[in-house]
């Protein structure tokens, strides 16, 4: 059974040709111009691209003393209607918890996923028994190592225990990723503005401005380089942060940026509306900031300083929200966005011609899948590999509307915004998922897929940190002693 994708234009990260794309069994087996077979998908005025991966979402996370409220169902079948077919999840082990032990626990939310994913290990407390369980969570095949330097008395680790976590991944030839907050600074703030009685969502805002996450990004840097490892910085919300990874970058060091595509159109204006629910759907860490930061980071897009476009998919109904009446702190941080991510950032990107349709596909896919060591079996338009592919329609329109949305919540940060480019098709293994306006997402299809440590990348940085190493000095005497 052969399904010919046809007459579509394939549009890759450095490529754009007319051809026709053949499947079988779930991959790529053939790409070339007037193919036949059993089964025909026409893509006449479409692009073929490869799905998109979404590399950070939180799915069923336990989270600020709730769950989020997509779990691998709902939130599978959001991604794969906006054309994003795999998701990279995030495993959080309890202090004191083991890695495996915690595995297994995020393995058993996996069983309904309609698309392949993969996890994030997050290191949330440091000990000998972390040390060696890093080990065997790279054996699992899970080679990025997540750190939060936010979250104090819950999630945060110190620089301390980041540093040592750091040097462990550089060994193991895997990635640390910061979500990079100055926590200390973030828990002070907090009890100040609540203190004054500042308590509604905009406060949350308040307690963590820009400067508070260029220092932690700037330190996270710092840390990753005295470790000789790389280093992805997720959510990269505003210039301070974006600046810290340019520089880096200048001086060759391996550091990776993530704008969400809350950050890149959403603005701190949403917290001031007077609506309680309106402003409290919309807290999250980083909080939405300015439109100079928004320009920052599509800049960053742009010239390469940043790299890949996430959405931090973290539900929370308004009922959840809903804790925090009284108190900010209170209220679960996390927004929507893995079904909106690709529509919308083609529309205030490609259409607005900020980015280019390839820019576009190495956004959102494949640069994605290079740096989490997952190309080209995921990212690619290539014989061999995975049918995991979007036929994407730049003329079909929608308004995004929670009525319509497949997330499990009642709202939709993205709420009244015209997308205007949608898919046509969208194709897990080779399973067609979506047709138009038509779901067939298959509960369980999904698959863990395994990853390799010591990527190009991180095998580079780390001879030429062994090169460019200070060395002991060979004397030729020794002064006697005393003078
Ligand atoms: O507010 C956010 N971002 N919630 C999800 C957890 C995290 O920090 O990534
Ligand atoms: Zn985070
Ligand atoms: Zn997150
Ligand atoms: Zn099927």
């Amino acid at each position: 059974m052969s399904t010919i994708i046809k007459n579509g234009t394939v549009v890759t990260a450095d490529l754009t040709y007319p051809a026709d794309v053949r499947i079988e069994d779930g991959v790529i087996t053939e790409i070339g111009p007037d193919l036949s077979g059993d089964k025909t998908l026409d893509a006449t005025g479409c692009y073929v691209m490869p799905g998109g991966i979404d590399p950070h979402t939180h799915l069923e996370m336990p989270f600020m003393g709730t769950y989020s409220s997509d779990d691998f169902e709902s939130g599978t079948r959001a991604a794969l209607s906006g054309g994003t077919t795999m998701v990279v999840d995030f495993c959080l082990p309890s202090p004191g918890q083991g890695l495996m032990d915690a595995l297994t626990m995020w393995d058993n939310k996996t069983g309904k996923a309609g698309c392949d994913y993969s996890f994030h290990m997050a290191i949330t407390w440091w000990g000998e028994e972390v040390w060696r369980q890093m080990a065997d969570t790279v054996d699992r095949g899970i080679t990025s190592f997540k750190h939060f330097m936010a979250y104090k008395g819950a999630l945060m680790v110190d620089d301390d225990e980041m540093f040592s976590s750091f040097q462990r991944c550089a060994e193991l030839g895997a990635l640390p990723l910061v979500h990079a907050e100055n926590g200390d600074v973030v828990a002070q703030m907090t009890q100040k503005l609540l203190d004054a009685g500042n308590s509604g969502p905009e406060a949350h805002a308040y307690s963590r401005p820009p400067e508070v996450e260029g220092e932690a990004t700037n330190r996270a840097i710092m840390i990753a380089d005295m470790a000789g490892v790389p280093l992805y910085v997720v959510h990269v919300s505003c210039e301070q942060s974006h600046e810290a990874i340019r520089r880096a970058r200048q001086k060759g060091m391996r550091v990776f940026g993530e704008p969400l595509i809350q950050h890149l159109t959403l603005d701190e204006s949403e917290y001031q509306n007077p609506d309680w629910d309106y402003a409290a759907r919309r807290v999250m860490s980083p909080p939405f900031r300015n439109k100079a930061h928004q320009d920052s980071l599509w800049a960053g897009l742009a010239s390469g300083s940043l790299q890949v476009v996430a959405t931090d998919h973290c539900a929370f109904t308004t009922a959840q929200k809903r804790t925090g009446i009284g108190n900010f702190a209170r209220i679960p941080n996390g927004t929507g966005g893995l079904e909106d991510r690709m529509p919308v950032l083609w529309t205030r990107g490609v259409a607005t011609g900020r980015l280019t349709p390839n820019e576009f596909v190495a956004v959102t896919s494949t640069n994605i899948a290079k740096i989490l060591g997952l190309y080209p079996k995921k990212g690619a338009v290539l014989v061999g590999a995975d049918a995991d592919l979007v036929v994407w329609d730049p003329a079909r329109r929608k308004t995004i509307s929670a009525a319509t949305q497949q997330s499990a919540i009642d709202y939709n940060v993205f709420e009244g915004i015209s997308v205007e480019g949608l898919p046509r098709f969208v194709l897990t293994r080779g399973h067609v998922a979506v047709s138009e306006d038509a779901l067939d997402v298959r509960q369980g299809h999904g698959r863990f897929v395994p990853r390799e440590a010591k990527n190009p990348v991180n095998r580079a940085f780390s001879q030429w940190k062994a090169i460019t190493a200070p060395r002991q000095v060979e004397r030729t005497g020794i002064p006697a002693s005393g003078v």
